[in-house]
């Protein structure tokens, strides 16, 4: 679903993001400015959590009339604003979460429910986690470790055991297959950093029962991320699917999570609107990779395991339901090229000079006989922020149709790996982050102050 489209305000098509306007919306908070949609993200969650099976009315995730027993748990690092993760709660998700940091949100927006065990539903991933981490995931109740390597199972075994307690863990698999995606953000091949290579896993397994403080739980495993086919998921299914059976029979582990990685569509988004919002390119074949292509392929090979089925989806939920606006500075015409400068950069959104990520990029306000969706347009320009590195650009060579300072502009699919991964380098205060609900708009983090910039410092005397 698509929540950012182009609204008649006194004649002039303006961006909207559900019933709100984004340039009034900017005029009212500054820029740069995080926005994010409520009902795209609803709209997703549930169309997956619908796909897999759905649920009773008010229950969770995981009925038994489900076409496979399930459980949500998104992925806390594509964003973590605690408004999004109470939302996502509210729906009956869980939460796979990276370090204590993660777990500390969850917890928070979870503060207000009276709800047994808050970290039940949650997952703990990660290549690295410390004493105190694993200290405050046991005292919390975590549902399961995700454990990387045997090392970590051995000092999970001897934490759990000073705390007197007993540690669940599932063991990551990785399974040796290629996710076709950014070599940055792969994770399934042999040569990346993550899980226990398939062919040893078995072995590990077997030395882990032995511990005294540790429950085998599952088996976990995540080959990529923003992956827009469903032919490596299925291959690392069918290559995973045949081990969780036999551990299931052999230790009694409950379930199996293939984790997360469903891409999402990040070029002509908006011009495709609702219909071909997920409209993937598949190997340049443009086949689509839907919600419902994920599902209908991966349950028949998951259903016959009788186990729970984890997911840890993050882009697909939120991608596509944020947008990062930004004011045009200045215009700079140089001798190879028209740069636009604009006041947000990389450290607002770092993934367009990090993985070579495209982002869309549209007028908040196209004038009137421009095309309204940026296609109307003549040169060819750099979108570049204020930050002082060549890397600093936000789109390069891109057509737009003419602008001129004090114009906004719509940086669209930001609501995964945006704020999240946005940083005070050059002393930047973080930009705000708001909520639309329909018509209305709430700021659900504010904009850092310079004195948030040196709090904590001090200047020895
Ligand atoms: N589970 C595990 C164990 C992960 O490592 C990840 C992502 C996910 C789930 C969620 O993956 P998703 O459904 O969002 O693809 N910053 C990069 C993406 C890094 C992903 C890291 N792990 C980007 O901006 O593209």
């Amino acid at each position: 679903m698509h929540s950012f489209h182009y609204k008649q305000v006194d004649g002039r098509n303006t961006l909207h993001c559900e019933d709100v306007d984004l340039q009034a919306l900017a005029e009212e908070h500054g820029t740069p400015l995080y926005v994010y949609s409520k009902a795209t993200i609803l709209d997703h969650y549930r169309r997956l959590d619908a796909a897999l099976g759905g649920r009773p009315e008010g229950g969770k995730s995981g009925s038994s009339d489900a076409l496979v027993d399930h459980l949500i748990c998104f992925a806390v690092k594509a964003n973590s604003n605690l408004a999004i993760l109470n939302l996502l709660d509210h729906e009956g998700a869980g939460f796979d979460i990276v370090s204590g940091g993660e777990l500390y949100r969850v917890l928070r927006a979870r503060a207000e429910r009276e709800k047994e065990g808050p970290a039940s539903d949650c997952t703990f991933a990660g290549v690295g986690k410390s004493y105190e981490e694993i200290k405050l995931a046991l005292n919390e109740g975590i549902y399961c470790f995700n454990a990387e390597s045997e090392a970590e199972v051995a000092y999970i075994d001897s934490v759990a055991g000073a705390l007197g307690k007993k540690a669940p863990v599932a063991l990551r698999v990785n399974p040796n297959v290629d996710a076709k995606t950014h070599k940055y953000i792969s994770t399934g091949k042999s040569e990346n950093k993550f899980g226990i290579d398939f062919e040893v896993v078995r072995d590990a397994y077997a030395r882990a029962a032995k511990l005294e403080h540790i429950t085998l739980r599952g088996i976990q495993m995540h080959i990529g991320s923003q992956l827009t086919s469903v032919e490596p998921f299925v291959e690392a299914v069918k290559k995973v699917a045949p081990l969780a059976e036999e551990l299931k029979s052999a230790y009694g582990i409950e379930f199996f999570s293939i984790g997360g990685g469903i891409g999402i569509v990040y070029q002509d988004s908006l011009a495709s609107g609702e219909a071909g919002w997920w409209k993937q390119r598949d190997s340049g074949e443009n086949t689509p990779l839907t919600i419902e292509k994920y599902a209908q392929t991966l349950v028949p090979l998951l259903k016959p395991l009788g186990l729970r089925i984890l997911l840890e989806p993050g882009r697909m939920i939120v991608g596509n339901a944020g947008a990062l606006v930004t004011k045009v500075l200045y215009e700079k015409k140089g001798a190879a090229k028209t740069f636009e400068i604009v006041d947000a950069g990389m450290n607002d959104l770092i993934r367009p000079a990090l993985y070579e990520g495209h982002h869309d990029i549209v007028p908040v306000t196209p004038a009137p006989d421009s095309q309204g969706d940026g296609s109307g347009s003549s040169v060819p320009v750099d979108i570049v922020g204020p930050v002082c590195e060549s890397g600093d650009f936000l789109a390069q060579d891109r057509v737009l149709p003419p602008m001129e300072q004090g114009d906004y502009l719509a940086v669209l699919s930001a609501g995964a790996y945006g704020f999240v991964m946005a940083s005070n380098y050059n002393s930047r205060p973080l930009p705000p982050e708001i909520l639309v609900d329909g018509g209305k708009s709430r700021v659900i983090r504010e904009r850092q102050t310079y004195h948030d910039l040196v709090r904590g410092e001090t200047i020895p005397r």
